[in-house]
């Protein structure tokens, strides 16, 4: 039964049972009316109690439901929101782990709500590209106000069970026996009026000046959510809650979630919500299959450098409650690195006190010791190495954790695309050898790409799965190539982007164009962010820089490839970006952060183009898209079929996750089976015509092949990439 009722005396308690997170299916949906309507029927029930099984609530709508005929099924939630809503029995809901979406709506259906410390409530629609859709931009503001309901809603936030007693979203937070507390609550309040806890009938509190309210709303969502529909459909439904009687605020809200439906939107996100969620399941291309492998458990770590990424790494494993060794070179780096950490770590204390999250267990995080000493960590079960990139000084600490570490210790390195392969080789377990690629900040930042090596054995690579979970990453598995799976693509995208500037474009013109298309940040405000420094020593290590070109060529060349030597340009006049005051743009002083045009990059521009006897041509915004983002996507289809990814899905979980690509277009394999892969073949055979010197422009094999058979949806990719690789 997908919804089952007992009798506790005079409460009879509901209980949502579709396992594994009682998701609200067309079949709980038609098990609730019934159950509802039995224990409305039943005269020995007083008061009725809603609660979920397997200590979880709900998470709301099914939404594997959406895209077929199932959800449209009757009852539909709404419906039985108003049901419940409108008994004459006190209805109590009962919120053990998670009351999401749906969920939290049918718990403010009923009359009261009860929630247990631990829980999470929160209307994640808008990140699944829809809007609540059973009454909760009605009723939420109705209950909360609308600024706090708009603010919940738009971002899609979850909130523990103590913010939600704080905004009175629930009645009362139980330390333990949820249920139990529900019944109680329900046997007190039978015979109470019933009248003002219906939210629907409830009076809206909104600000004095209302339309300014959702217009400044919708302003700074259009900012923050470029090109997203759902915030601002989300802002649409609130402010009618504001404006129209409930039952029209409903209708809008159907309306609304209907208009969304069509933009394509909610479909790219949930293909990306459950790529998210299928990442961890696909075998390797090599055919071996780690998850079935039990990971070893990590109750102590180690973490080598504390700098930009060390830091982070340790506030991930001191929140997960890892016990973390923090070690520097130095007395001098170790004072900087520990000020550093600790202050972050007080700031996440504080967060945890707020959210209530602060458990018996002292402040609620991983205790974190600091050190120099190497021979400290002969005990730890897992190290991760995040010093300088550089190859030497790595394979010389993986030498020297070889020799002290216990054996079964697992050694990790943060190398952003060095090779694993190479750094394994000095150790004696090169099996226990794996790449933990986080982004930065890595406390934030959810990406970790997880990089076998060759000799990297299912249970290493189980083991670094499994901690990416725990802290609370995405954990995509890669395979070892340089620069590994988002660095690699994202070497295509800014190779356009330079010769954009070359050929006639300003920087923020370029950028401008991303960053409507969605991303978070255009190439060169992202470069500035980066520190444009940081890639210019590397190609100088490597002897790559190539600022000494010849006069005269229309376009730079190094060994017989285009080569944009602006960025090395930058770099040699001191122009690092942010950190250096200037860059591809102004930024007033060192550190700054608002980017402003700077005119002098336009003369640079122009004299370069005067060098090299360039003539400036317009270019359009959709050149500029379709440059930057198929030569992305054709070096996605390149990382499918040299095997790095092991899907379309990996891909776009990497760079939903760790690029700011845009969500709601899916990711950038989703995004180009979108446009077609046939459209997408014919510009980059156009663009690779006219510029025959940048390689990584050639359409790859794969995307022939595809585009060739029509360019089938991407679920059926990876048939096409099984076929391919019996053919290599
Ligand atoms: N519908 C269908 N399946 C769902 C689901 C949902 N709402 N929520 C989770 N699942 C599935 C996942 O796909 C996964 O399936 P799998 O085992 O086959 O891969 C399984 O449940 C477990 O999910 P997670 O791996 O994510 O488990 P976690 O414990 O890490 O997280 C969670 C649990 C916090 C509930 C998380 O899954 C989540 O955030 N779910 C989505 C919540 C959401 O967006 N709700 C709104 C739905 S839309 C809606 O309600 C519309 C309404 O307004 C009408
Ligand atoms: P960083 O320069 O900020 O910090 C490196 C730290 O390592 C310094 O504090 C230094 O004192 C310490 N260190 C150097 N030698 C050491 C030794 N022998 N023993 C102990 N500590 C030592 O570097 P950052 O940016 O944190 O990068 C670290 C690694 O992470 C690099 O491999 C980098 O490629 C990678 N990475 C960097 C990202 C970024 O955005 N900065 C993103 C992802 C990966």
């Amino acid at each position: 039964m997908a919804a089952t009722r007992r009798l506790s005396h005079t409460v009879a308690v509901i209980t949502i049972n579709h396992p594994p997170v009682n998701a609200l299916s067309s079949a709980v949906r038609r098990s609730l009316v019934k159950e509802f309507g039995d224990a409305d029927k039943d005269p020995s029930v007083e008061a009725i109690v809603l609660s979920g099984a397997n200590g979880k609530f709900s998470a709301g709508a099914d939404i594997r439901e959406f895209s077929t005929s199932a959800f449209k099924t009757v009852p539909s939630l709404e419906e039985i929101n108003g049901t419940i809503e409108g008994s004459r029995k006190p209805v109590v809901a009962a919120i053990e782990g998670v009351a999401l979406g749906g969920g939290l709506e049918l718990a403010l259906a009923c009359h009261y709500r009860v929630a247990d410390i631990q829980a999470h409530v929160g209307l994640p629609e808008v990140l699944i590209g829809i809007l609540p859709a059973a009454g909760g931009t009605q009723r939420l503001p109705r209950l909360i106000g609308v600024p706090a309901a708009l603010d919940m809603i738009v971002r899609g936030s979850r909130i523990s069970a103590t913010e939600a007693l704080q905004l009175g979203i629930v009645d009362e937070v139980v330390q333990n026996n949820t249920i139990e507390a529900a019944i109680q609550l329900a046997r007190k309040v039978v015979g109470r009026p019933l009248d003002i806890r219906r939210l629907s009938a409830v009076p809206v509190r909104s600000p004095p000046s209302i339309d300014a309210f959702l217009d400044a709303a919708m302003e700074k969502a259009r900012r923050q959510f470029r090109g997203a529909r759902a915030p601002l459909a989300c802002i649409e439904a609130v402010g009618a809650s504001v404006k129209l009687p409930y039952s029209q605020g409903v209708a809008k809200e159907r309306d609304l979630f209907l208009s969304l439906w069509a933009t394509g939107q909610p479909q790219a996100q949930q293909y990306a919500f459950f790529a998210e969620r299928g990442v961890g399941k696909w075998s390797l291309p090599t055919g071996g299959r780690w998850d079935t492998v039990p990971p070893k458990p990590i109750r102590s770590a180690a973490v080598i450098g504390l700098g930009t990424m060390g830091r982070g790494i340790v506030i991930s494993l001191s929140k997960a409650k890892i016990p973390v060794i923090a070690l520097e070179q130095d007395m001098k780096q170790l004072e900087q690195g520990s000020k550093a950490v600790n202050g972050l770590l007080e700031r996440e204390a504080e967060k945890m006190k707020k959210q209530g999250q602060t458990a018996a267990l002292g402040n609620g995080l991983g205790s974190v010791h600091f050190t120099v000493d190497f021979g400290e960590l002969r005990d730890v079960d897992l190290i991760i190495e995040a010093v300088y990139e550089n190859m030497k000084l790595k394979k010389e600490i993986f030498r020297r954790l070889s020799s002290i570490c216990k054996p079964d210790a697992f050694l990790c390195t943060n190398t952003s695309g060095l090779n694993i392969d190479e750094i394994a080789s000095v150790t004696n377990r090169p099996q226990q050898v794996i790449g933990t690629h986080f982004f930065s900040p890595a406390n934030i930042m959810r990406l970790l790409e997880v990089v076998r090596g060759r000799e990297t054995s299912l249970t290493t690579i189980a083991t670094a799965m499994n901690i990416g979970k725990v802290l609370g990453k995405v954990a995509v598995l890669v395979g070892n190539c340089p620069l590994f799976v988002g660095n690699r693509m994202l070497g295509p995208y800014l190779d356009q982007a330079n010769y954009l500037l070359e050929e006639g474009c300003r920087p923020e013109e370029v950028d401008q164009a991303l960053e409507e298309f969605g991303f978070a940040m255009g190439p060169f405000r992202m470069m500035d962010l980066a520190g444009l420094d940081v890639g210019w020593r590397s190609r100088m290590e490597k002897g790559l820089t190539g600022a000494k070109v010849p006069a005269g060529t229309p376009t730079c060349q190094r060994g017989g490839t285009r080569y944009s030597p602006l960025a090395d340009m930058l770099c040699e006049l001191g122009r690092f970006g942010q950190k250096s005051g200037k860059g591809w743009y102004q930024y007033g002083e060192p550190g700054g952060r608002n980017a402003k045009p700077d005119p002098w990059v336009l003369v640079f521009l122009e004299m370069y183009r005067s060098t090299h006897q360039i003539k400036q041509r317009p270019v359009n915004r959709e050149e500029i898209l379709e440059r930057c983002l198929y030569a992305l996507i054709n070096e996605g289809f390149k990382v499918l079929e040299d095997g790095i990814a092991s899907g379309p899905e990996d891909i776009d979980v990497i760079y939903n996750n760790g690029y700011g690509w845009p969500k709601h277009t899916g990711g950038p394999m989703y995004y180009a089976a979108t446009v077609g892969l046939p459209r997408v073949l014919e510009q980059l055979e156009k663009y690779y015509k006219a510029n025959v010197d940048v390689p990584n422009m050639k359409p790859t094999f794969l995307l022939k092949k595809l585009a060739a058979v029509g360019g089938p949806p991407i679920k059926e990719w990876r048939t096409q990439l099984g076929n391919l690789s019996n053919k290599l």
